[in-house]
């Protein structure tokens, strides 16, 4: 957990992954505004392969031969790469959501998905849990799609109180795996302390 939460008790459907110095350490590069591109790529790579990894130990051996994983576009297309490098030939879906510019909720824009995804384990890839509206809009989507809920594990380097708040209370028997819960949100819906748009700095794009 990061500083800014040490009192902050997350509820049993949180898996916080260890906070050991490693971590602590590549979180403190990520979050600098001023690192470099390419150390960022390096850095946040790291901490996703360590997340997918305790995603893919959470249900044991039997788990790995059923799973799936899911990225919400674009930004989670960034782990797509670890998670294919620790489950040999995984099948790896796509989901596009964005903001409605008429209504202001998110939008179903783009959907792949292996077509045996209701019998699997559904990894589903962002690296940042902010307000949970992107999050809900996609679980709700694969559970259209025949996810049983509980075979949803949600994967992020970054999340805060009020994204898994929203996120558990619409859907209690999800699993959340997230490297650090951070303090809040600001009025711009980022993540506080964060580390800014995690698409644009992993992309290189404004
Ligand atoms: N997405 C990001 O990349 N960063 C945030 O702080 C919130 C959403």
């Amino acid at each position: 957990m990061s500083l800014a939460t040490q009192s902050y008790n997350p509820p049993q459907q949180v898996v916080l992954l260890p906070q050991t110095q490693q971590l602590k350490a590549l979180m403190t590069i990520i979050r600098d505004q001023n690192t470099k591109r390419a150390d960022f790529v390096f850095y946040a790579d790291r901490i996703i392969r360590i997340l997918v990894e305790e995603g893919e130990d959470y249900h044991g051996v039997e788990f790995q031969g059923h799973i799936c994983g899911v990225s919400i576009m674009r930004a989670g297309e960034s782990m797509e790469q670890a998670l294919r490098e620790v489950c040999r030939s995984v099948r790896i879906g796509k989901i596009l959501i964005q903001r409605d510019e008429e209504t202001a909720l998110p939008k179903l824009y783009y959907l792949k998905f292996p077509p045996d995804i209701a019998s699997r384990y559904c990894l589903l890839l962002d690296p940042a849990l902010a307000t949970g509206g992107s999050a809900i809009k996609a679980i709700e989507t694969l559970i259209e799609h025949g996810v049983l809920e509980e075979k949803i594990l949600f994967l992020n380097l970054l999340s805060c109180p009020q994204g898994i708040a929203a996120v558990v209370a619409k859907y209690p028997a999800i699993k959340i795996i997230t490297a650090v819960v951070d303090h809040g949100l600001n009025g711009k819906k980022y993540i506080v302390p964060g580390l800014g748009d995690f698409g644009c700095r992993y992309f290189g794009t404004d």
